[in-house]
């Protein structure tokens, strides 16, 4: 079964049991500065799963868009992509445990519309309890109602069966489901069962998790309003199993783009073509979402893939411009369900050409740097350079290295730089305080007032909300005047005095596109559609955009609005950051 069939397959056997479909959300989240990418399928839903109510119903079944780069030197065994498809179906306080474990085993499962998996090779996991839920019979019991026997169900701790995306947010117990790949594992008891599990015999397929919880730094404080269900199934490893094969590498899904890379390679090296195909992948879906690479954040990490990419295709012996066959490959192989990446198909080559090149510029600079005889841990860190180059030229000059010296600083920098990045996820998911919705009101505000102001035509191509300040990018080829500047304040602080009401609405996709509504950028909207209007006096829109919000119910509540900077961040793209007072 290809992985097309498996994605449609999915989505229509929810669908059939009242399930509404929506689109993938962007790989960047919306107004959410804790994370960098959605490294969930349930990130984009946070909102709903805390009680908020979904403009298409209760039953929800999506395919979204993931991006995990914990570790980059993961990537190439057999199960770590750093893009990845999550299948996901919700209950948003409707259904729970009974319905979503049979339906998980039925899809699994049955002949026809399921995947006919045999049943027989699965064995499942469940929570073993701790002080904040307890032992999970309730599972227990439904998996064993299901035909799946007593000795196969193994219960363990919250380190494996809780689930949540980080300290803050929906959070719950989990049962997870595994397939046996060879066929003939046959019965195991816990320990072999936990062996398997490392030796890739057994592969996890499935999660449902059960969140009723709620976490706030670190802590479980208690339950949430209502009883939801969240749960993924990878898409490359269901593939994988549905293809006997071991690893997605080895299915339709990278066929095509290991094809190209095999096809420019001047030797074999199956690690090597495997984090190309990664990281190329990873990067166009990226780019493709608005993110370009940069020294920070999501750009960084979007450089740092791009660069590995290069690396190792030098390493390969590939020509100048031959990555883009890969690019072309990828776009290929995902055309037809992300149009995306065919809409953004040439600022896609352009930015990583871009990139490319200014990584071989730096690595020039390195090497004059080496020629000097600095330190390879500078040459890392500042140049970007790799250290296997730093050991290949040391090789050839017949210089000593001291690596042990070198892995000892590059552990002590990657400390720091895990302690950094691990403060982004800090202040929680969907930061919905008082501060935050008040500056998600005033970024509406803003894009207005620049399009009264300045020019109808602008468009925005990205935000970024804190606590303390928002931030917007638009596209307009030129900088501000300081008039101007001053006018769009105005203006947006007139619109905060005259105490405007703030409605939210829901509507059909269509009729919101009709009425002109401004929608975020790259973003794939489901058939209902929930909108926030800024209105007059005499009910008359100011602005009306495609937002989930929150937002304050008045203008009067948001202070002074305040325009701190406006910048260049890419060509034909500026940035604005603004405080209220
Ligand atoms: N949130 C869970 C996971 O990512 C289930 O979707 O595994």
């Amino acid at each position: 079964m290809q992985s097309s069939e498996v994605r449609s397959k999915f989505l229509k056997f929810f669908e059939n049991r009242g399930h509404k479909i929506i689109p993938s959300a962007s790989l960047v989240p919306e107004n959410d500065p804790s994370v960098l990418f959605n490294t969930a399928g349930m990130q984009p839903l946070v909102p709903y799963l805390l009680g908020q109510e979904h403009p298409m119903g209760k039953r929800i079944a999506d395919v979204q868009k993931c991006v995990r780069t914990g570790d980059l030197d993961d990537i190439g065994d057999n199960r770590h992509f750093s893009f990845f498809e999550m299948m996901g179906n919700w209950s948003l306080g409707d259904y729970f445990k009974k319905e979503a474990i049979e339906w998980s085993h039925e899809f699994l499962t049955k002949k026809d519309e399921g995947l006919g998996l045999d049943a027989s090779r699965l064995y499942v996991t469940i929570f073993e309890g701790d002080e904040n839920a307890q032992f999970d019979q309730e599972s227990k019991d439904i998996w064993m109602s299901l035909g799946i026997r007593e000795d196969r169900i193994y219960a363990l701790p919250a380190s494996d069966n809780w689930w949540s995306p980080g300290d803050n947010g929906p959070c719950g117990p989990c049962s997870e489901m595994f397939y046996d790949m060879k066929g003939d594992i046959g019965d195991l008891n816990k320990e072999d069962f936990l062996k398997a599990i490392k030796n890739e015999d057994v592969i996890e397929i499935w999660n449902d998790v059960f969140m009723e919880f709620e976490k706030k730094d670190g802590k479980v404080i208690g339950k949430l309003k209502q009883k939801n269900v969240d749960t993924g199934a990878g898409l490359e490893r269901i593939t994988a199993v549905m293809q006997g094969k071991k690893t997605a590498y080895d299915t339709d899904i990278f066929s095509g783009i290991l094809g190209k890379i095999k096809e420019f390679s001047k030797q074999s090296n199956l690690k090597a073509e495997r984090i190309i195909a990664d990281h190329i992948r990873a990067s166009v879906f990226m780019i493709a979402d608005g993110v370009l690479p940069s020294n920070t954040d999501r750009g960084y990490v979007l450089r740092r893939l791009i660069r590995r990419a290069v690396r190792y295709s030098d390493i390969l012996g590939f020509e100048h411009g031959e990555l883009f066959g890969v690019v072309e490959a990828v776009v290929e192989k995902y055309k037809d369900t992300y149009s995306e990446l065919t809409e953004n198909a040439v600022i896609i080559k352009k930015e990583i050409e871009k990139e490319e090149n200014k990584f071989r510029e730096t690595l020039k600079h390195g090497l004059k740097e080496f020629e000097k005889g600095v330190d390879p841990f500078v040459l890392a860190t500042t140049y970007g350079f790799p250290i296997e180059l730093t050991l290949e030229l040391a090789k050839e000059k017949g210089i000593e290295i001291d690596l042990e010296k070198f892995k000892e600083k590059m552990t002590e920098h990657q400390k720091l730089s895990h302690t950094a990045s691990a403060g982004m996820f800090k202040g929680g998911l969907a930061n919905h305080n008082e501060k935050t919705i008040k500056l998600h009101t005033a970024h509406h505000l803003l894009l207005a007032g620049l399009q009264t102001v300045v020019d109808k035509n602008i468009k925005q191509r990205g935000s970024n909300i804190t606590e303390e300040r928002l931030r917007m990018d638009f596209l307009s080829d030129r900088k501000l005047t300081d008039e101007e500047k001053l006018k769009v304040e105005d203006w947006v602080n007139d619109k905060i005095k005259q105490g405007l009401n703030v409605v939210r609405r829901e509507m059909s996709k269509e009729e919101a596109e009709k009425i002109g509504a401004e929608m975020e950028f790259g973003a794939k909207y489901p058939e209902i559609v929930s909108l926030y209007f800024i209105e007059d006096a005499n009910g008359n829109p100011i602005s009306k955009e495609f937002c989930g919000g929150p937002h304050v119910s008045n203008t009067k509540e948001l202070g002074q609005f305040k325009i701190q900077k406006e910048e260049a961040v890419a060509q034909g793209i500026r940035r604005i950051k603004a405080v209220l007072l």
